[in-house]
């Protein structure tokens, strides 16, 4: 089955892995840019999947532990990423934050794309993902406009 859900969450998983590089890497303006950029992005991001996707996957007894953890993923990233934007971007402390946050992310885009898309993939019709696409992107879009 073709699934534009998921087409979209994993193009817009490599951009955030993208912007985790050019946040890590480059001079001060470039890492400074990548973290306004993935301010807006990753949170909308993580607002749409939790306004389109998981409540489907909470309401369905083979996936709401899947969705329980993802929002607590979801959470974790949240607080740290809040709590990285308030210290210096030129710290250590900086470095060693986004450092973790990356890992946490990582493992959990690994899951999202390995595990929870699959099983969603044998619960859901085409139908349902359609539904899921629109409601996604509408809700991406407000998130994305509330950043600016
Ligand atoms: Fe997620
Ligand atoms: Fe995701």
């Amino acid at each position: 089955m073709k699934i534009p859900l998921f087409d979209l969450l994993k193009k817009e998983h490599q951009e955030i892995q993208r912007m985790f590089e050019s946040m890590s890497k480059g001079n001060e303006k470039v890492r400074v840019s990548a973290l306004h950029k993935f301010q807006k992005q990753f949170i909308a991001h993580l607002k749409a999947e939790e306004a389109s996707f998981y409540p489907k996957l909470e309401d369905e007894p083979e996936t709401k532990m899947l969705a329980l953890e993802a929002y607590e993923e979801h959470h974790v990233a949240e607080i740290l990423f809040n709590e990285l934007k308030t210290l210096n971007i030129n710290d250590a402390e900086w470095s060693a934050k986004l450092t973790v946050l990356k890992e946490i992310v990582e493992h959990h885009v690994n899951e999202e794309e390995t595990e929870v898309f699959k099983v969603a993939e044998k619960i859901f019709k085409e139908d349902d993902f359609s539904d899921m696409y629109k409601e996604f992107q509408g809700k991406e879009d407000i998130w994305i406009k509330k950043a600016i």
